[in-house]
């Protein structure tokens, strides 16, 4: 708080404060879409005052600078207080350069890569007059059918936390013209979601919930995020936007945030429909009391504040307060001193797409990409005659995710368009099959197969659509459709060089994929130059370094299913993985491990990890200890490789996960260059949530871990003292 926004605040009126925690679309404010009569606009259902809509503090969903300075400028010319709003908005993996969905930018394993791509997305969306971005998204994610997995980091909360931390650092830099205010969501374990159904119930234990599910909200709150988004679901019965407990007490008096916390759309209103609180106003007071200062969408505050505050139910201190919040959120942004901010049509036009912006998201997408197999036939060779692009997802610049704010189709570079852009007119293209996931059409394969069998390679491009994840999009069936299976092996049948490129938001259960095609590149939802990236990587231009973030199941039916899982009482013993062993916690029909386990990804060099460390076998809370392995690239292509460490808590007044991430590094080694990795160990990284929630570390036993991915066995341990 600020002597200026205190005095700002005692000028207005108590409805003017009531309507700075209002956030409504920009385009109420766009005459041309004559949504300003909102009496009977789309959003009269909101029944807000006309007159009063010019005070409300913020708007959402703003596209391109000249509709921000047109929504601007007739807003203020109608405004009283002409107090400016803050324009908001999803820049989620990018502005109109779009990078691959956050669960590849995770999967680059590079916290440097996380903030650079922030920063250029903030830069683009802060010359769009964007203040605020709904953004990072760092719900902890272990089932794949659900549609929002693309924009999670994954299912470690360490990894999680970095790649919060990175994010938020990217975008809010120190909050100057090309930056914008972060806004971490949704707080909280929105990923939970029972059975993968977006908005369906959350049900956990609180140590479960502050083990796994808030560290990376935490890490966030630490990086000096300046706003918090509430989720839909509710946590321990009660929907997180009422959710005292939640943002009154963990959020605010434990964590200390005294930044903005708005709720997500609608969510007011839905409360009721939970049945969690008898209608719009008794929603209005359970919000307020929790400490949500900005309503997203619904007119909960708007209509009974004023009322709550004339039954004591409410006091003005507790609006002043919120109010308060939002006005120095305003005074951090300038916009108190430049109502218009950073706003710029030309540079906008300059900057976004320019040759800079897409060669750093060529770099994420090539970084992002995982191999996933390769039996040998990859990289390609540059010199071959004929090469064959097909698919239902080699020719669209659909590549580029759901949450594609700014960004567009057709302004991203296909498969098609990346090779040829490589290779030349050697290049050709054949659909082979519907994208649809229920498409049965069979009759473009044999066209397929007939490019394929006069052609030297294939570069097989199958997968879902990108509105197939993203919110409100899950799955109940999360393989490869069984006509794009059909065409692969009718491809197969005519030509043996066959490389599926991968395209998805979501881990996939392609086990039969795996048993059948030589080789696997996963570009997930790879971005406006996703395609250059594919291309670019299938031939050696770029070699593969990205590892999952998040399990890829052999079957649905394994899920959920993560690396960092307890032990049991019954344990499979991993050398029995393909046996049946009766009475241990197993499967009669699968091995218990993953098609692909967390951190795994291949490159086409080797890297040997020899001469594993550990400085002591002891350590007292206020020592430390470092862990250290030898990498050396034992092939003939220069690569990078992320190194993973973790640790073992071996028994705790809690049981505790078999392995827990806590620490990685991605080093780039030329061919036959040998690097030493060095970790540290601290007491605190030792500290967990114990039986009756104090978070601290037991003397005991641990066992320390330094490998390529989560199947790294232990090479030492050590005595916390
Ligand atoms: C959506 C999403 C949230 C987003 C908000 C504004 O429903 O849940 O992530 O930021 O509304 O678009």
């Amino acid at each position: 708080m600020s002597e200026r926004t205190q005095k700002i605040l005692e000028g207005m009126t108590l409805e003017e404060k009531i309507y700075q925690l209002e956030q409504i679309t920009t385009s109420t404010y766009l005459p041309e879409c004559n949504r300003i009569d909102i009496v009977t606009g789309p959003d009269s259902a909101l029944k807000l005052d006309k007159e009063l809509i010019f005070e409300v503090g913020t708007s959402l969903n703003l596209v391109g600078a000249e509709t921000m300075i047109q929504a601007h400028d007739y807003y203020m010319e109608h405004s009283k207080q002409k107090m400016p709003p803050l324009f908001m908005q999803d820049v989620i993996h990018g502005h109109r350069t779009l990078y691959p969905i956050n669960l590849g930018v995770a999967a680059s394993f590079d916290r440097g890569l996380a903030k650079d791509l922030a920063a250029m997305a903030a830069k683009e969306a802060s010359l769009d007059g964007v203040s605020v971005t709904f953004a990072p998204m760092v719900d902890l994610v272990r089932d794949p059918r659900w549609g929002r997995v693309m924009e999670s980091s994954g299912e470690d909360p360490y990894l999680n936390g970095e790649m919060a931390r990175a994010t938020v650092e990217g975008y809010q830099g120190d909050m100057g013209k090309y930056n914008v205010a972060a806004c971490v969501k949704h707080f909280a374990a929105y990923g939970a979601a029972e059975a993968g159904r977006d908005y369906n119930t959350v049900d956990m234990s609180e140590r479960t919930l502050r083990e796994y599910y808030l560290p990376a909200y935490k890490s966030a709150v630490d990086a000096g995020v300046k706003m918090v988004m509430t989720a839909f679901n509710i946590v321990d019965g009660v929907p997180c936007v009422g959710n005292k407990h939640l943002v009154k007490e963990i959020l605010r008096d434990e964590w200390g945030f005294d930044g903005v916390v708005i709720s997500d759309y609608g969510a007011f209103d839905e409360m009721v429909i939970h049945g969690a609180s008898e209608d719009q106003k008794d929603s209005a007071r359970l919000a307020m009391e929790a400490g949500c200062d900005i309503e997203m969408m619904t007119s909960c505050y708007a209509r009974y504040l004023k009322e709550l505050v004339a039954e004591g139910k409410i006091s003005e201190e507790q609006i002043d307060r919120s109010v308060l919040r939002i006005l120095d959120l305003k005074e951090t942004l300038g916009v108190l001193d430049n109502s218009y901010r950073s706003v710029n049509v030309e540079e906008s036009k300059r900057v976004q797409l320019c040759p800079e912006h897409r060669a750093l998201a060529r770099k994420a997408a090539e970084e992002s990409a995982v191999l996933l197999k390769n039996d040998g036939i990859l990289p390609f060779c540059k010199d071959v005659n004929r090469v064959a692009v097909i698919g239902p997802l080699g020719a669209t610049g659909k590549i580029h995710g759901s949450w594609h704010c700014g960004g567009r189709a057709e302004e991203t570079v296909s498969v098609l368009d990346g090779m040829k852009a490589l290779l030349g007119d050697k290049v050709s293209y054949a659909p082979g099959c519907p994208i649809e996931y229920d498409a049965e059409d069979t009759s473009m394969i044999d066209e397929a197969c007939r490019l394929a069998a006069e052609s030297d390679c294939v570069v097989l491009c199958l997968g879902e659509h990108q509105d197939y994840s993203g919110e409100g999009n899950c799955m109940t069936y999360i393989d490869l459709p069984e006509v794009q299976y059909q065409l692969l092996d009718r491809v197969l049948a005519v030509n043996k060089n066959v490389a599926v490129a991968l395209f998805t938001g979501r881990p996939l259960a392609i086990s039969r994929l795996d048993h059948t095609a030589p080789a696997i590149l996963n570009m997930w939802m790879p971005g406006t130059e996703g395609g250059s990236a594919c291309a670019n990587l299938l031939f050696g231009e770029a070699v593969p370094s990205g590892k999952i973030t998040m399990t890829f199941p052999r079957t649905l039916g394994q899920c959920p299913i993560y690396y960092n899982h307890y032990t049991t009482g019954r344990p499979k013993l991993e050398e029995d993985d393909l046996k049946r062993v009766l009475y241990t916690s197993s499967y009669i029909d699968s091995p218990n491990s993953p098609l692909y386990p967390f951190g795994y990804g291949l490159s086409y060099t080797d890297f040997e990890y020899t001469d594993h460390q550990l400085s002591g076998t002891a350590m007292t809370a206020e020592g430390t200890l470092t862990a250290s392995v030898k990498v050396k690239n034992t092939g003939k292509y220069r690569a990078k490789e992320a190194v993973q460490f973790y640790i073992r808590d071996v028994k705790g007044s809690c049981v505790r996960p078999v392995k827990e991430l806590k620490g990685f590094e991605k080093i780039e080694l030329a061919p036959g260059e040998e690097k030493t990795v060095t970790f540290t160990i601290t007491e605190p990284m030792l500290r967990y949530w114990t039986q009756n929630l104090t978070h601290r570390s037991e003397k005991g036993t641990f066992q320390v871990f330094i490998g390529k991915d989560s199947t790294c066995k232990p090479f030492a341990e050590f005595e916390l003292v």
